[in-house]
């Protein structure tokens, strides 16, 4: 079996690894990749949003089966330009994509099937947006309609904050085209939880639920990245909760794709936080998350590659998809000044991996035998263990083992969880 895996961060290479525990993928490629993902696969210098490129490997390669993991590429419809050659691909069509593609289809969504969500107001004009903002309940949340790096949600605690959000994305563009349509949305608060769920459309199978850490600093201070650390499972996301999620939640969104013509086939993403009124979705992601694949798929006791060949294939009730009950860390090792300005080329000594503990690599070159930095986020370092107490502990002792001068990370990824987890 010959698998492509399209994308180059610490997500792809917990996916690339967690694939390859099937004996019968003997050529594994990813592209990009990075020198760390080299290691596990074959890495291609085509870029995870030249689709073209990407199909014309894919042919020339005779490859069974291709992933495509990260947002851009999906939303831009990279499985159905590989599908439309044959390929068979894990990961939604463009016209499914959208729901992470574009917030206000995705509130739209919420609203005409009566998912709960935060309320809403859509603008596409900046004076309308700024009249509404004079009246309206504050602290408030600000977001750029399409995709924007995680970075197009203000949350704005002053009226002024609101405006000065609204006047960045729709004058001055700083999403670029992302910014001409806004959403305005009711602040929430509560716990949050990502739920990543296999679906094919007829069926949703949640994944073990998981707890990001998005602020650069401890104590959640700091500027929003993409992902600091994570742990699985999230402790606030009780059996009670979980039932609720699927019968309010996940079904209802899966039957609204397909109601709506969009069936979605992939890795469904539910960002979803756990206010005094019940849980409601924050966002959805159409893919898998990071860094919150760094701990769900250590934790996957399932065949990676059936489920999601029954994923693409519509057959995914017939599979079974199981996790352990065990816990699992996953601390980032970011470079210094991420998630603002930072420095690449630091070169980097890593200690190998073992049977409970391993690093997945974000963003790395190669120069001969070395490996640099190269990148904000450079290494998720994983640990699985019985208690999430000793997850924390062995993550971090793995952390210590790391040779990477200019590397910085949070000293207290898990601690919330494991306060909660006392309770
Ligand atoms: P997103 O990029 O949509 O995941 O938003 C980034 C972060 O902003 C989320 O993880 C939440 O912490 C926060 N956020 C987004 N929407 C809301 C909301 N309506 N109320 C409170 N916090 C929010
Ligand atoms: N960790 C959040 C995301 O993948 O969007």
């Amino acid at each position: 079996m010959k698998v492509l895996v399209v994308g180059g961060g610490g997500r792809e290479h917990a996916i690339i690894k967690k694939l390859k525990e099937n004996p019968s993928i003997t050529e594994m490629y990813a592209l990009p990749g990075n020198g760390g993902i080299a290691s596990d696969a074959t890495c291609v210098a085509i870029g995870a949003k030249d689709i073209p490129a990407i199909v014309a490997f894919a042919k020339e390669k005779a490859i069974d089966f291709a992933v495509v993991a990260p947002d851009d590429p999906l939303v831009l419809g990279a499985v159905d330009a590989l599908n439309a050659e044959g390929i068979p691909c894990f990961g939604p069509t463009a016209n499914a994509a959208i729901i992470e593609g574009s917030k206000v289809f995705s509130k739209n969504l919420m609203k005409k099937y009566n998912i709960p969500t935060a309320s809403y107001e859509v603008f596409d004009c900046m004076e309308e947006a700024l009249r509404y903002l004079e009246s309206a309940p504050i602290p408030t949340v600000v977001k750029a309609d399409g995709l924007a790096l995680g970075k197009g949600v203000i949350i704005a605690d002053t009226r002024e904050e609101a405006m000065a959000a609204v006047r960045s994305m729709m004058q001055d563009k700083a999403f670029g085209e992302s910014g001409s349509r806004i959403v305005i949305e009711e602040f929430l608060t509560g716990p949050e939880v990502s739920v990543l769920a296999f679906t094919d459309g007829n069926v949703v199978r949640p994944m073990v639920s998981s707890m990001d850490h998005k602020r650069a600093l401890d104590r959640d201070q700091g500027l929003n990245t993409g992902g600091m650390g994570t742990v699985a499972p999230n402790p606030y996301y009780t059996e009670e909760v979980a039932e609720e999620c699927m019968e309010r939640i996940f079904l209802p969104t899966m039957h609204a794709m397909n109601a709506e013509g969009r069936t979605f086939r992939g890795c469904l993403y539910f960002g979803l936080m756990l206010t005094p009124n019940g849980p409601r979705v924050i966002e959805y992601n159409c893919r898998f998350g990071d860094p919150e694949t760094q701990v769900v798929l250590p934790l996957m006791e399932s065949d990676l590659l059936t489920v999601m060949q029954a994923t693409a294939n519509g057959t995914l009730a017939d599979v079974e998809v199981k996790f352990s009950d065990k816990h699992a860390c996953c601390v980032i090792v970011a470079s210094k000044g991420y998630p603002a300005k930072y420095e690449s080329g630091f070169e980097m000594e890593l200690p190998a991996d073992d049977a409970d503990g391993f690093i997945y690599v974000a963003g790395a070159k190669r120069d001969g035998e070395r490996l640099l930095s190269a990148g904000g986020r450079v290494l998720g370092v994983t640990a699985v263990k019985d208690t999430l107490e000793e997850a924390i502990r062995a993550a971090y002792a793995r952390v210590g083992k790391v040779r990477f001068e200019n590397g910085y990370c949070r000293s207290d990824i898990g601690a919330r969880a494991l306060q909660a987890s006392k309770k």
